[in-house]
């Protein structure tokens, strides 16, 4: 299975190449994306200029947020901490006591994801409207995709979507960006309002980036931060102080890969003084809820599906309790094989037992991004372990877990109501 899927993933349908246009195998089941949700970007796009484009802005924006130097590679990542941590902090002052997790989840990622992809985020954030319209674009993205994966042809038009229009101008421009734009005369002030986010201009439309970039964030870290928390696991305070443990070393990555002798493998993956890492807990989570689930490629007007939670969830990567969230068990398969201790070498082999979260092309698991999509779900786990302790209990929605050794549901409307109360008020 694990080959054939992997072949699929790669163009090579049935172990041959595939003569046709690759582009066109890709984007052609993800087509819907473009008149639901008006999304040009390498997902959409058959021309290759418009896909390449899409992934040299990704990949520029991430090295941008951890601030990668040309000529010195380290990372800093003490932005993207400090921006998710007022996130967090600024959503509790308006919520108090009493916490929506699936909203607060979704709220961090999306002030983190909006600050590091639009220039202009920051300074949009003194917009009146901004936490309510953050509320806003969060939960009516996702029921919109709730929607389009359940039934495609019951969504409107994305020309129809002009509430969320406007919430996404102005979570993307500040006001006197915005006001300079509708007024602007000169062909200077036009061409460079030209570059703006417009969710109405299908090259400009911000969600060309933000959506994927958000949207597989969110649900891995909701998920991974209620297996450490709030089912029980015996290793659950282990796994929670592994996490603190690893935004402390994400702070201070800076400093520590300046010196490091393998930049790439960084933080993630160095030993700590406990007995996990903090890449088995990142990467159990990836295996047991991959955020993109199915991958699908047509290939001569034929579908073909790769069910990447299946494979994730077959005996091969998950021996003989394949649905226990056990970040104990990527120490064996972590381990290089005999004679060969290139890093890489415990990568390619994940991937030939099925290990394939990333569909093997995503730019967020490469050497030049220095694996950031991995390191943003650590981050934002670490930050949730750290901020909300052991006072924070589920108040509501505790039922609606399954029992533990049961996977939680993938589904991404999964658990609406579940409410942490502080158990300790401040007085
Ligand atoms: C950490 C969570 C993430 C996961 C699990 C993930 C997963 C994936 C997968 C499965 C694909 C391939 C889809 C296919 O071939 O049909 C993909 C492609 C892509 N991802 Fe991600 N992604 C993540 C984060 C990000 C982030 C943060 C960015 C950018 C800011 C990003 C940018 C892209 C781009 C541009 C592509 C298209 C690559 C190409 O066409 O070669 N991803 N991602």
């Amino acid at each position: 299975m694990v080959k054939s899927y992997r072949d699929t993933i790669r163009f090579q349908p049935n172990g041959t190449k595939y003569k046709g246009r690759h582009l066109e195998a890709r984007v052609l089941p993800n087509w819907d994306l473009v008149e639901k949700f008006g999304i040009y970007n390498a997902f959409t796009s058959k021309m290759k200029s418009t896909s390449d484009a899409n992934i040299k802005e990704a990949i520029e924006k991430m090295e941008a947020a951890i601030h990668l130097g040309e000529s010195d590679r380290s990372q800093d990542w003490r932005d993207l901490m400090a921006q998710a941590r007022s996130g967090l902090y600024e959503y509790m002052k308006q919520k108090g006591e009493q916490v929506d997790l699936v909203e607060l989840v979704r709220y961090i990622t999306l002030k983190t994801s909006l600050n590091y992809l639009f220039k202009d985020a920051k300074a949009a954030e003194k917009n009146p409207e901004h936490f309510k319209d953050m509320l806003y674009v969060s939960s009516h993205l996702n029921e919109l995709l709730v929607t389009y994966e359940r039934a495609a042809d019951r969504l409107p038009g994305w020309s129809e979507q002009e509430d969320l229009h406007a919430a996404l101008r102005r979570v993307t421009l500040s006001i006197p960006t915005y006001v300079s734009a509708l007024n602007s005369t000169s062909t200077r002030a036009k061409r460079a309002n030209s570059k703006l986010p417009e969710p109405m201009q299908k090259y400009r439309n911000p969600l060309n980036l933000l959506m994927h970039a958000y949207d597989t964030i969110w649900r891995v870290v909701l998920r991974c931060f209620l297996e450490i928390r709030f089912r029980n696991a015996e290793n659950g305070p282990e796994w929670s102080e592994m996490m603190k443990h690893y935004t402390n070393m994400l702070w201070e990555s800076a400093m520590i890969d300046v010196t490091s002798d393998n930049r790439f493998v960084g933080p993630l993956r160095k030993s700590s003084t406990l007995s996990l890492k903090p890449h088995f807990i990142i990467n159990e989570a990836l295996r047991l809820y991959p955020p993109i689930s199915r991958i699908q490629r047509q290939y001569d007007g034929e579908l073909h599906e790769v069910d990447l939670e299946a494979c994730h969830r077959s005996s091969l990567l998950g021996d003989d309790d394949p649905l226990v969230f056990r970040p104990e068990r990527w120490r064996d398969l972590s381990r290089p094989r005999k004679n060969d201790y290139a890093a890489s070498s415990a990568k390619r082999e994940q991937e030939r037992l099925g290990f394939m979260p990333f569909a093997l092309s995503c730019p967020s698991n490469t050497e030049k991004t220095k694996e950031f999509g991995t390191k943003m779900i650590g981050m934002l786990v670490g930050i949730l372990c750290t901020e909300l302790g052991e006072e924070w209990e589920l108040k509501d929605g505790r039922d609606d877990l399954p029992e533990l050794g049961k996977p939680l549901d993938n589904d991404r409307g999964a658990y609406p109501t579940l409410l942490l109360a502080n158990q300790k008020p401040c007085e």
